[in-house]
């Protein structure tokens, strides 16, 4: 019985799908143009999705895609209802974009205020899948980062002045290592658990104290990052202050969720 990846090719897809490899799963991953290891789907195509959902018949699934709102949202519920179809477990990585921000953590029970495209996209997806399959995970997580994640290359970016643009000081997030998230997606997809969980690191920090860090365990100076606040980036509407509680996801999660001082380090 096989364990479908859709988005093995994307970051965190590509680490779950190593990490179901090393633990006995027969992985099919896929990307959309099928290059390399991968399988070829398209999600925003009904008949694509229910080719190669047909043909390999998962007994899990977990759906790692991202992209546009037919990707995020139209795609994640055709996935859902391809999964269902043929009985799969169901593993859905949501985000926590889909909150407003605010001071107080967000639990499970908080429902999506969002403020953006992507994040309307999300909840739309949680809502859709939600609906699908009762029995479905879906991880809301946050900012993830380790190895060659788009956060850490932006740092560097910044200091080498291959990027414009600032680190804000004001958007407070909970990142966690894509190891950590990936181990925790299929600890969940083993498990009986249901529903939303947040599963994020246990830190809240700013996207520019964020960066200090990772620029910190490179042994750069983190004093020539430029900072800012989130409405002087022009990057239109934006989550501030997101914090999600992870409480729920501690209790009943063997995955620790490493703090930052043990997971940001210069790469090996
Ligand atoms: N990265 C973060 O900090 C973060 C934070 C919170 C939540 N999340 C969530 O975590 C998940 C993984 O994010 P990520 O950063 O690993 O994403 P990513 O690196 O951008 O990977 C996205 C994956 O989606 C695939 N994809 C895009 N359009 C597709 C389509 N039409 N049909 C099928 N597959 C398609 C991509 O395939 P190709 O490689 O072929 O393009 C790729 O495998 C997403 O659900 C995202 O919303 C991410």
């Amino acid at each position: 019985m096989s364990t479908l990846i859709v988005g093995a090719s994307g970051f965190l897809g590509s680490v779950v799908a190593r990490q179901a490899t090393a633990t006995g799963h027969a992985v099919v991953g896929t990307s959309t143009t099928g290059s390399g290891v991968w399988v070829p789907v398209d999600v925003t195509d009904r008949k694509s999705v229910r080719a190669l959902i047909s043909a390999v018949r998962p007994k899990l699934v977990i759906n790692s895609t991202r992209g546009n709102w037919r990707v995020s949202a139209d795609g994640a519920a055709t996935v859902a209802a391809e999964a269902v179809a043929v009985g799969a477990r169901l593993v859905h990585v949501s985000t926590d974009a889909l909150h407003a921000g605010r001071p107080a953590p967000y639990t499970e029970d908080d429902t999506p205020t969002p403020v953006s495209l992507y994040g309307a996209a999300k909840a739309a997806a949680e809502t859709a899948v939600a609906a699908i399959d009762p029995s479905a995970v879906i991880v809301r997580t946050s900012l993830i980062f380790g190895g060659g994640s788009s956060h850490e290359t932006l740092v560097l970016d910044l200091l080498n002045g291959r990027s414009s643009g600032m680190l804000f000081t004001d958007e407070i997030r909970c990142p966690i290592h894509v190891e950590d998230l990936a181990a925790a997606l299929l600890e969940l997809a083993d498990s009986r658990f249901s529903g939303i969980l947040n599963v994020a690191g246990p830190d809240a920090v700013s996207r520019a104290d964020f960066g200090r860090m990772i620029a910190r365990a490179r042994g750069l100076d983190d004093s020539k990052l430029p900072v800012g606040l989130s409405r002087d980036g022009g990057l239109g509407p934006r989550p501030l202050d997101v914090r999600l509680d992870t409480s729920l996801a501690r209790t009943i999660l063997r995955t620790r969720l490493r703090p930052l001082a043990e997971t940001v380090s210069a790469p090996a």
